[in-house]
């Protein structure tokens, strides 16, 4: 593989200069801090320069690597089934992939009966389509309802749902640990019965037990015993229950970048949850001539694979065909991830969630924005702040001045009043130095009479 894609790149890529012949340009010594390093700290220049490619460099092949690389290694694909006794579990796992599965152990009457399951059944089969490889195994699980009290019949499955994560979290952290398996269910098929009126309390109370630590995919079991008004009734009430026991099923993820098909497709999935099956791997006869897969009836035949006649086909896109990685990745990023946090912080171990998380691009893209917009904010603060300063300064300086102006204006009106009073005591002097001038001379005058 790793020969492959070297050679791809010499054959492909000829427009590429040799290292050594591209001469350091101002614009990349400029970017290489390297190249700015004095003589008495040399590094080699050749190791760090770096350079903008014009030509093909073949990173764009990645996608194709991925896709030989899981061709190479295959895929696995852990299913469980969970629901009342007989209410076609077994039936439908034959069904989906289209081969007996398990092999029945008790069997009284092998013409009329399936047996029950009677403790959780892993059954393992590696199947190949178009070159692809699916190491399938399905974990059929003991049917409930049949106790008086079925009140911790969903014990044994939550257990088994546990000690997968368990082992996988115990996997994850041994030291130079080998590549290993993946144990934990990708998806839980939970079958309710066709009663036409709406969820039972045990199926709430098992669904709710499951639904944070399972993919839940909720089917209509035997669907071929209803009408077709039936069955649109009882999907609104089982969709009403669900809604108001705020259970969580798997719903298909929504990307920025999901075309219209896409949208459409995966609208038209979950407009028939839950899933009304028909679970059958019996070839019957149709009125027109067909074999196909079904249940014959005296007034004629249901078809497993005829999307008129039940939901089967849409599961099985759903859960095989179109979301199998969706399932995988829920399982593994959120499902588990959710786990293994309570876990370890019931241990006391706190997770470093920036450390654990998953690099989405999208949210990767929302976080550069809030720290581009926090860093602005910032800004605009520190910027406001070096404004208000200067405000301040200048405020403080005309006051400054006001004060000096008014203390120069008291003094100089001060000096004026002082002047004002000498020169007015001038003048009453002079006016009394008259007055007594005058008082001479005419003391004079009357003298001289
Ligand atoms: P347990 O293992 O006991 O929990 O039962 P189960 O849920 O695995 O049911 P199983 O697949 O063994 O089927 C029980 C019976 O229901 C069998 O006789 C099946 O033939 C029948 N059956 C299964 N699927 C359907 C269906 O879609 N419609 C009808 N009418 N019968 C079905
Ligand atoms: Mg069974």
């Amino acid at each position: 593989m790793a020969e492959d894609s070297e050679e791809r790149v010499a054959v492909e890529a000829p427009s590429i200069a040799p290292l050594d012949s591209i001469e350091p340009t101002m614009e990349n010594s400029l970017r290489s801090p390297v190249l700015n390093h004095t003589s008495s700290n040399p590094l080699p220049e050749a190791n760090v320069i770096r350079r903008k490619l014009n030509g093909y460099v073949g990173f764009a092949n990645l996608p194709q690597q991925w896709h030989k690389k899981s061709i190479k290694k295959g895929f696995n694909m852990n299913l469980m089934v969970v629901g009342e006794s007989g209410l076609g579990k077994s039936t439908l796992v034959n069904t989906l992939f289209n081969r007996a599965l398990y092999t029945p152990k008790e069997r009284k009457d092998p013409a009329t009966e399936t047996p029950k399951t009677v403790q959780i059944n892993c059954v393992s089969e590696d199947l190949e389509e178009n070159n692809v490889r699916l190491r399938l195994n399905v974990i059929d699980t003991p049917g409930f309802g049949d106790f008086v009290n079925n009140n911790d019949s969903w014990q044994p499955i939550v257990e088994d749902i546990d000690q997968r994560f368990d082992a996988y979290l115990e996997m994850e952290n041994k030291p130079n640990r080998a590549p290993f398996e993946d144990n934990r269910i990708h998806a839980c098929i939970y079958f309710i019965q066709p009663t036409g009126h709406s969820l039972k309390p045990l199926d709430i109370v098992v669904m709710k037990k499951l639904h944070k630590k399972v993919n839940l995919v909720p089917v209509i079991a035997k669907s071929d015993t209803m009408t077709d008004e039936e069955i649109t009734a009882f999907k609104r009430r089982i969709l009403d229950d669900i809604k108001h026991q705020a259970i969580e099923v798997f719903e298909p993820p929504r990307y920025e970048n999901d075309d219209e098909e896409t949208i459409a497709e995966n609208h038209d999935i979950m407009s028939k949850v839950p899933f009304a099956i028909v679970g059958s791997s019996e070839m019957v006869s149709t009125a027109d001539g067909r074999t196909v897969r079904g249940r014959a009836y005296p007034w004629g035949v249901i078809e497993v694979d005829n999307e008129n006649h039940c939901d089967f086909v849409k599961l099985r896109q759903m859960v095989i065909k179109t979301h199998l990685e969706e399932l995988r990745e829920r399982t593994a990023n959120v499902l588990y991830e959710n786990y293994r946090t309570e876990k370890l912080s019931s241990m006391g171990i706190q997770q470093d969630h920036s450390v654990f998380r998953e690099v989405n691009p999208s949210m990767r893209q929302e976080e550069e924005k809030a720290l581009h917009e926090a860093r602005l904010a910032k800004m605009e603060s520190e910027m406001k702040a070096v404004f208000q300063a200067k405000v301040a300064e200048k405020e403080e300086k005309l006051k400054k001045s006001e004060a000096e102006l008014f203390n120069r204006h008291k003094e100089m009106k001060q000096q004026l009043e002082r002047q004002r009073a000498e020169l007015e005591e001038k003048k009453a002097r002079l006016l009394e130095q008259g007055r007594i001038a005058d008082e001479k001379k005419s003391r004079k005058g009357f003298s001289l009479r």
